[in-house]
């Protein structure tokens, strides 16, 4: 008789309402054990809808910096102050628009451009007639206004402290990354080694909450290489620079909503088993006299990747991008097998059941908890408590409210400047007892 042992795997589970209750009750909501599962399928399936208003934000900053459509200049903030006057940086947008609508038209090969193409005609938008790409334009300046709107609304927001670290709870779900967050994180996980949190080579398991996708980051981003995601590789570069992780037993989970992320790392995944590296480029524009990067990002930019790859040559930042460096690493493959993409929402799902020896020494969220409320915050971190192990961290830059068994940890806050203007980040370390 043949024997089959039975493998339990974990897979995103619905947060049951014994572990929701407190947090209702805490919150002020009333809803009882028989209206939970209807509740949260319902709610799960509006804050997923709230990645289509995210695409339409990442379509927009395409239009604005892009170069891989156009030959004039991005509108960054220099570029419009030194235009000087709003009608000519109309002038320069609607050039863009032009070129951008032209290019949707007939996208290519280029991913951005295909993404772009397909949420116009998801409106119902056919490019392929003039009236449609006049229809085009007209909903893209539309959306514009809506993100400028938005902006404006944030920045004013930002200066309230109680409303600091929601801030962007009604806004659509963007896949946008950049270096600076896995900078952050580098200089939270030293801050813990130096804790004493983790014995060398003692983290085996660590989850990304939200990975994200370098798309064309509304930091006024670039296009001129492939999509791509950097915080899980960038982490385990950290957590093997720090000596608190052997590559070789690491087994790394990310945990975003978004199909697109999860496609993206998936098919990584897949080549990497045919032996492909993942190359990552890493754009760092030159110092301006009103923007400095601080040396330790600097430092942080030059090793990045040297724990998990090798340099290889960079995708060159086009003329018109202006003065930028660019790195490139390519991650060995063994290290992108280990990373696993899984489809959970971290707000009202969890990995569950997940057996000891799987559950997270480690879990990171970096710009994410800021796009939900308190109430979606304290599930979202009930969700991670019941993911990580007795003694497992949790790192995030927006503070949230701990609860039992979540603790703050010895190396809490770790401020983080990015340049010498003093912009920068502050990450949160939580510590399940
Ligand atoms: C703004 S990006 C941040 C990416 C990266 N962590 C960083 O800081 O650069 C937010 C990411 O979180 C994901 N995300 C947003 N809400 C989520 C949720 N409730 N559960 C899981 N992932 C979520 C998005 O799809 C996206 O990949």
């Amino acid at each position: 008789m043949r024997l089959f042992a039975l493998v339990l795997l974990a897979s995103a589970t619905l947060i049951p309402y014994e572990d929701a209750k407190p947090i209702l009750e805490a919150n002020g909501r009333n809803i009882s054990a028989a209206e939970w599962p209807a509740w949260v399928a319902k709610r799960n399936a509006e804050i997923r809808a709230r990645l289509a208003q995210g695409d339409e934000d990442s379509v927009v900053n395409l239009w604005l910096y892009g170069t891989s459509f156009t030959k004039w200049p991005r509108v960054t903030d220099r570029e419009a102050a030194q235009l000087a006057s709003s009608e000519k940086v109309q002038d320069l947008l609607l050039a863009r628009l032009d070129d951008f609508v032209a290019a949707i038209a007939k996208p290519g090969t280029n991913e951005r451009l295909q993404f772009a193409r397909d949420l116009v005609t998801r409106k119902g938008i056919d490019l392929t007639t003039e009236t449609g790409r006049e229809k085009a334009k007209a909903y893209l300046v539309e959306i514009r206004e809506r993100v400028i709107a938005e902006n404006e609304r944030y920045r004013r927001a930002a200066a309230s402290p109680s409303e600091y670290s929601t801030l962007f709870r009604d806004r659509g779900l963007s896949s946008d990354t950049r270096l600076t967050a896995s900078f952050a994180i580098d200089k939270a996980l030293e801050a813990l080694a130096a804790s004493g949190w983790a014995a060398r080579g003692g983290v085996k398991r660590v989850a990304i909450v939200g990975p994200g996708l370098d798309f064309t980051d509304k930091a006024e981003g670039y296009d001129f290489y492939p999509l791509q995601t950097i915080q899980p590789f960038a982490v385990i570069d950290s957590l093997a620079r720090l000596e608190l992780t052997a590559p070789a037993d690491l087994k790394l989970t990310t945990l975003d909503l978004s199909p697109r992320v999860n496609r993206h790392i998936l098919a990584a995944r897949k080549r990497a088993s045919l032996g492909s590296a993942y190359v990552i480029q890493l754009p760092l524009a030159r110092d301006q006299p009103l923007h400095q990067w601080h040396p330790d990002l600097v430092a942080y930019w030059q090793r990045f990747g040297s724990m998990i790859g090798r340099s290889v040559p960079a995708t060159p930042a086009p003329a018109i991008v202006g003065d930028v460096r660019v790195r490139a690493v390519a991650v060995r493959p063994s290290i992108v097998k280990a990373v696993t993409p899984e489809d959970v929402d971290i707000v009202l799902e969890r990995l569950d059941p997940l057996p000891d020896s799987e559950r997270f020494d480690l879990i990171v969220a970096t710009n994410i908890l800021v796009y939900y409320d308190a109430f979606e915050q304290s599930l979202a971190l009930a969700n991670i408590s019941k993911m990580l192990k007795p003694g497992g961290v949790f790192l995030t830059n927006y503070a949230v409210t701990p609860m039992a068994p979540m603790e703050t940890a010895a190396s809490s806050t770790t401020a983080v400047f990015f340049d010498r203007q003093q912009n920068g980040d502050t990450v949160f370390a939580y510590r399940k007892r």
